[in-house]
């Protein structure tokens, strides 16, 4: 195989993605029992500790996946493939330095990047890394580029240009001004989100290509359009998180628009894709076809929810509940959680064409991880609305009392946890099994 750390990248996200739920378990656990596993690990570390670990897996399987798609599947030359390994150790040594920050309570870092803020360094570096290395790779190699490489390229650059903004706030003259830090640390945030998105959204269109046999999709107005529109949702779209930052409001209304505008996009990219697949494609490619369609339906579902609770008089209300967290969860499981897991089945399709995407195994994980989400995500908004309504519309209620209101509803959030966990399990863990006897192997695709 060209570049087998790119399995690697992989592999260690799929573990991720299992590790990282499981703190998520425990977490929920927590809503239940206070008391649990606190003296050990209390929640302002567990929660860190799983939203560290799962945009790991996001940011891991995206950058495996790039690496693979460009050095395997697009049969390019990879600049350097010491370069890649050295990435690779970089971002492991760096995990463990960010577990053992979280573990030992040595933090320091702000919301999402809660760790030791000198752990950024080794960070930004493994991107310039796979910076160099992409672009060293596909420039003056390939003419004419499809949109997934300016995605692609364009995710690493304003990863590295947002992550280092994530740290304004070391420097006084941002530290010292409220508004201005808050902004900072909102629109560095926003845009981190931003930046993955187009390594997954890039991704998104790739597979798209790849499976259908067709690269049009890849060169198309609306797709380029798509990508515009993205760039400056990265650019700008953090405008619409701040409602309580004092920006003139025509600021936030076009990044809102924008923000919108660009999940329809894509929505009808997938939806237009998924219609004109012929049906032989959707069978061989059974699974990713299956993730891919199930991420539309999620752009759909979050899009509605974002519609409402972006009207201001709504978002008053819902600040600061689950309904925040039901967005977090529904868009980064149900939209790149999916992408990503029909991105990691078409490399093991890659890796074995004989793999069978029917097995029973794969279809009840994908059954039992589907239902599990929705009512998961149900559960959140419900529990927000309840919240809700006991923070601006009930008096005398204590805080215990309410949180004893919502027990039923963080039961069912953490039994649908932990279906999630089984369901993802059921296809993770197969797919980790492929991975690694195509990394053990002396010649793959
Ligand atoms: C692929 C799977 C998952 C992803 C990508 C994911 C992602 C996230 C993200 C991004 C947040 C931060 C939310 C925010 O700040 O608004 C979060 C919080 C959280 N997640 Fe997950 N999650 C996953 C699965 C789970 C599961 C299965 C559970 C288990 C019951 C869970 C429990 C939690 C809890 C308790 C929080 C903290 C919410 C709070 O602050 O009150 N997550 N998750």
């Amino acid at each position: 195989m060209k570049n087998k750390t790119a399995l690697l990248f992989v592999i260690t996200a799929l573990l991720a993605l299992l590790l990282g739920i499981l703190f998520g378990v425990l977490a929920g656990l927590q809503y239940l029992l206070p008391d649990f596993v606190k003296e050990i690990l209390s929640f302002d570390r567990l929660r860190p500790f799983h939203v560290t670990t799962v945009i790991s897996w996001i940011i891991l399987c995206a950058t495996g996946g790039i690496y693979f798609y460009i050095s395997n599947s697009e049969k390019l030359q990879i600049f350097s493939k010491k370069l890649t390994q050295t990435h690779f150790v970089i971002f492991i040594a760096t995990g463990i330095g960010i577990y053992i920050s979280y573990f030992t309570g040595n933090m320091g870092g702000k919301e999402y990047l809660e760790f030791a803020p000198m752990l950024i360094l080794p960070i930004l570096i493994g991107w310039l890394l796979f910076g160099i290395n992409y672009f060293k790779t596909l420039v003056g190699k390939v003419a004419n580029w499809p949109v997934y490489y300016w995605m692609w390229g364009t995710g690493i650059i304003f990863m590295m240009y947002h992550l280092s903004e994530a740290y304004f706030w070391l420097l006084p003259y941002f530290r010292e001004n409220f508004i201005k830090n808050l902004a900072i640390q909102w629109k560095a945030g926003g845009s981190f989100v931003g930046a993955w998105n187009m390594l997954v959204y890039g991704t998104a269109i790739f597979l798209m290509a790849k499976i259908k046999g067709d690269d049009t999709i890849g060169r198309q107005q609306e797709s380029f359009f798509f990508y515009f529109l993205g760039l400056t949702n990265l650019m700008f779209g953090w405008a619409h998180h701040v409602y309580i930052i004092p920006t003139e409001p025509w600021v936030r209304y076009v990044a809102y628009g924008i923000s919108m505008t660009e999940w329809i996009i894509l929505f009808h990219i997938i939806y237009t894709w998924r219609k004109t697949l012929p049906t032989a494609t959707k069978i061989k490619y059974f699974l990713p076809y299956k993730f891919l369609v199930t991420a539309d339906i999620w752009i759909f579902l979050n899009l509605i929810l974002a519609l409402l609770f972006s009207i201001p008089a709504i978002n008053l209300f819902t600040h600061g509940t689950h309904i925040t967290v039901a967005h977090s969860m529904g868009t980064t499981i149900g939209i790149n959680t999916t992408i990503l897991l029909a991105s990691v089945l078409f490399i093991v399709s890659k890796v074995n064409p004989n793999f069978n995407f029917q097995r029973n195994q794969l279809q009840w994980g994908y059954k039992i991880f589907n239902v599990s989400l929705l009512v998961f995500w149900i559960s959140l908004l419900l529990a927000g609305i309840k919240k809700s309504n006991w923070m601006y519309f009930t008096k005398g209620i204590s805080f215990s009392k309410m949180q004893e209101s919502l027990h039923w509803y963080y039961c069912v959030f953490l039994l649908f946890g932990i279906g999630i966990f089984i369901g993802l399990s059921l296809i993770v863990i197969p797919a980790i099994k492929q991975l690694a006897k195509a990394y053990q192997a002396k010649e793959i695709l």
